[in-house]
């Protein structure tokens, strides 16, 4: 009963969620679901490359000297995790700890189809390594790179207490998870196919959940996005999108400082 069930889940997804090309020579996966691709269709793994490393990590890195604690919304295939980890195989002085949250796990059959390994220099063996690792669990991958992968959504997320520190949650603990993340990968389906995930309140779960001078990096650039991040508090920069896209945004908590990109 419980093996049908599984794979009755299982068939779901593989229907739901399919290969597609990108204009790169590249595949990304489309979800039925949200009728929408996991990465831009100009190409996948530039846009990430330029989205969340350079724009977001590398500034990061550069600007905090401590530990990074990285949020991702929607793990997905793995790709931006991928791109972290070469990043800091390159710069073992940058050491990071990455939370990623995926309710709806790509099938590990699905990603080894995906071309990223040829693209990007990292063996397939590898890849699929990271996508078996049990969800729930804290890894340490690198000596500067730990890793949990979380089998829930935003909101399940930031609803969830944190664990508490010294066997006690002090007060403002208990509720929500708050200020941990000093660089979060927002990088939800489009605000078209899934609106809800860019709706002021789940913005504001983002705002919270960023330490005061983190910041966090999109592909979007949506004048709406911008509006409402400003009226969180965000200040909120445009610096190019990938690939001659005009734009992306990064909305930082203090403003205090600055990264050096055009507002
Ligand atoms: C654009 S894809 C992410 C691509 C991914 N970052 C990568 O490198 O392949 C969006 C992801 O968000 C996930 N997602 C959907 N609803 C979510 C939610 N409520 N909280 C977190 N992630 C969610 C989807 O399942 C999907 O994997």
């Amino acid at each position: 009963m419980l093996i049908q069930a599984r794979q009755k889940i299982f068939s779901f997804y593989m229907e739901n969620i399919r290969l597609e090309p990108t204009q790169d020579g590249s595949f990304t996966l489309f979800s039925e679901q949200f009728q929408e691709i996991y990465h831009s269709r100009r190409g996948a793994v530039q846009e990430s490359q330029h989205v969340f490393i350079q724009e977001g990590l590398e500034k990061a890195s550069s600007f905090f000297a401590k530990k990074i604690n990285l949020l991702e919304i929607g793990w997905g295939t793995g790709l931006n995790f991928v791109l972290t980890y070469q990043y800091l195989l390159r710069n073992p002085h940058v050491q990071v700890h990455y939370v990623a949250l995926e309710p709806i796990p790509v099938p590990v059959d699905l990603v080894g189809h995906l071309p990223y390994f040829s693209q990007i220099g990292i063996k397939k063996e590898l890849f699929l390594h990271f996508h078996h690792l049990d969800w729930n669990k804290k890894y340490d991958i690198l000596p500067n790179f730990s890793f949990e992968k979380l089998n829930i959504t935003l909101d399940e997320f930031y609803e969830s207490p944190p664990a508490p520190k010294g066997g006690v949650n002090t007060k403002e603990e208990t509720k929500f998870r708050e200020e941990n993340f000093d660089l979060i990968y927002f990088d939800a389906f489009a605000p078209s196919k899934q609106p809800e995930m860019w709706e002021i309140n789940t913005l504001q779960q983002l705002y919270n959940l960023t330490n005061d001078f983190g910041f966090l990096v999109t592909y979007c650039a949506k004048g709406q996005l911008k509006r409402d991040l400003k009226t969180l508090g965000f200040t909120v920069e445009s610096p190019n999108g990938a690939m001659g896209k005009r734009e992306m945004t990064r909305a930082r908590k203090n403003n205090n400082y600055e990264l050096g990109i055009k507002n």
